[in-house]
């Protein structure tokens, strides 16, 4: 094997991450070739090499099919970083440093003797590259090579840290986490037979939005919301997950998943986990992990006799977007021309507990709607007594708090004030912090959060086994009793649309409406 090196990376800016450096490793990327690496994985990592805040002795080594050689993978990883990151094409840090830490090798997942190389390799990056024997696993592949790879690893040796009670080994497992509970559950006993759960982070990278992170902020370093968080002061929840794009050629896997195993299984849950749960007695993974695991499991089941009331389903069809035609989900390549799977939801969620008994939690995720948009609103009941009745003013709006997770992340107030006049007469402002405006840096995105999280081996924003266990017993039921019903009850809405009218009565048969986003 011919000499190896790994990356050194630049000084740390101490005064903007302090505590925040990982020890030496190595990655190891299964599904090297494909489009995560390529578009998140390796620019985080870059981002994160800019930042100072990889480790002093770091490499990566991807595996995948694909033929590469080393310098046709580093060459590949270049152009990725200066497509996705926007650094020149002869950025200096990436080609005289951060390329030298890059290693392929071609292989196929089922094949023994490509662990028996990749361990070659890791162990020859320890020893010239002082790595110090901790490795990242991460499962980028399809889902369905993940039980392949963990028992390979386990099979290899490589599962187990390599100087026990000195060097660290946990693996990273991309979503879909299974397709339902009894597919999870078959993965985790897979995953547990070979790694220990503190070695296994479930990868939900909507948990890495900075927004998202703020949410617990907001929540539990302000001590004047955390009074008005409940059912006394709280109409009600809405949570916006709208995408405009459709399935973009994935019609293989979106025919298998479905919005609800895309969005709400994973993401929406744990947005409204993260809203609904108590707060933790500290800011520690273990205390976090079993609040929002507390708030999934008080989630109440859908009543499956009156489901229409709950849930609604909806496909696209043919639209326009700003004068350009889109077609329809069924017209989309390797999609069925009867598909019946949903690519649009809206759901009424209630959270059995005190905190929030009776408050509905109203969801909405689609595909091919308006715009891309991400929203948690929450609509405080409105002030006990109508002071203002007989004024002007016919109605007066209830307060919003609105946490915008993307884009133009930041949160919003809504209250009422007086139209400057001499009659009186009220009208809903928003007091607004916006993220861009408020903090001079631009956040780093998801992967590279939590990549360095996992690093640094802290899993607060990974999903824990009981909470995927949690949010597939909730949709589980519900995306079965879809699938016997067929095509009944699925409902059609135009591309470029807020999705069918039925999701429109779901909310307004409780008098409430859709927020506009
Ligand atoms: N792409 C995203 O933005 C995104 C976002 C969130 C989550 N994810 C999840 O991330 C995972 C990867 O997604 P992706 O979009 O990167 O998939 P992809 O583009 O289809 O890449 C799949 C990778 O797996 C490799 N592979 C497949 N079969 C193999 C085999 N038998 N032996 C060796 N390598 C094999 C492929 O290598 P060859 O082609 O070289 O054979 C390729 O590198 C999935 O679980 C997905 O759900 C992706």
């Amino acid at each position: 094997m011919s000499e190896t090196t790994v990356l050194t990376s630049p000084a740390r800016a101490e005064s903007s991450h302090p505590h925040r450096r990982p020890d030496p490793c190595t990655m190891v990327i299964f599904g090297a070739s494909g489009d995560l690496t390529e578009r998140k994985l390796i620019p985080a990592l870059y981002y994160l090499f800019r930042q100072g805040l990889l480790p002093e002795g770091f490499g990566v080594i991807g595996c995948a099919r694909t033929p590469y050689t080393n310098e046709t993978f580093r060459e590949k990883m270049r152009r990725a970083v200066v497509k996705y990151l926007n650094v020149p094409p002869d950025d200096s840090a990436f080609v005289e440093s951060f390329h030298k830490g890059i290693y392929y090798i071609t292989d196929d997942f089922g094949d023994p003797a490509a662990y028996e190389q990749l361990k070659q390799l890791l162990d020859k990056l320890d020893q010239d590259g002082g790595t110090g024997g901790n490795r990242l696993f991460y499962l980028a592949t399809p889902p369905s090579f993940f039980p392949q790879i963990v028992q390979h690893l386990g099979a290899s040796g490589l599962a187990t840290p390599k100087f026990p009670g000195k060097s660290w080994t946990r693996i990273v497992v991309e979503k879909p986490f299974g397709r339902d509970t009894e597919s999870a559950r078959e993965l985790n006993r897979i995953l547990t037979s070979v790694f220990q759960e503190e070695q296994i982070y479930r990868i939900d990278h909507y948990l890495g939005k900075e927004t998202v992170q703020n949410l617990l902020v907001f929540r539990f370093a302000n001590g004047i919301f955390e009074p008005i968080w409940n059912r006394r002061y709280i109409d009600h929840v809405q949570i916006a997950v709208a995408e405009e794009i459709g399935i973009e050629g994935r019609g293989g896997y979106y025919e298998e998943a479905g919005l609800v195993r895309d969005m709400i299984q994973n993401h929406v849950l744990s947005l409204l986990s993260l809203v609904t749960m108590e707060p933790p007695s500290t800011f520690e993974a273990t205390a976090v992990r079993d609040e929002k695991a507390k708030a999934m499991r008080a989630v109440r089941p859908f009543p499956l006799d009156r489901l229409h009331e709950y849930a609604v389903r909806g496909q696209y069809v043919e639209g326009w977007e700003n004068g350009r035609k889109l077609p329809a989900y069924r017209s989309e390549p390797n999609v069925s021309p009867q598909s019946t799977t949903e690519t649009f939801a809206a759901l009424k969620l209630y959270i059995d507990n005190w905190r929030w008994a009776d408050v509905p939690f109203y969801v909405r995720s689609g595909k091919r709607l308006p715009k891309r948009v991400s929203e948690i609103t929450i609509q405080f009941r409105r002030a006990p007594h109508l002071l203002f009745r007989g004024t002007l003013t016919r109605a007066v709006e209830p307060n919003l708090l609105s946490v915008r997770i993307q884009p133009d992340e930041g949160i919003s107030l809504r209250f009422n004030a007086k139209i400057p006049d001499t009659t009186m007469q009220i009208k809903p402002v928003d007091m607004q912090f916006r993220y861009s405006e408020a903090f001079a840096t631009s956040p780093p995105t998801a992967y590279e959060t939590l990549l360095l999280d996992c690093m640094l081996g802290d899993p607060m924003l990974f999903t824990r086994a009981d909470f995927v266990d949690l949010a597939w017993e909730l949709v589980t039921p519900l995306l079965n009793r879809w699938k016997e019903d067929g095509k009944k009850g699925l409902y059609f809405y135009e591309a470029g649309t807020w999705g069918p009218p039925e999701a429109d009565h779901l909310i307004e048969r409780d008098g409430r409406t859709w927020h506009a986003l």
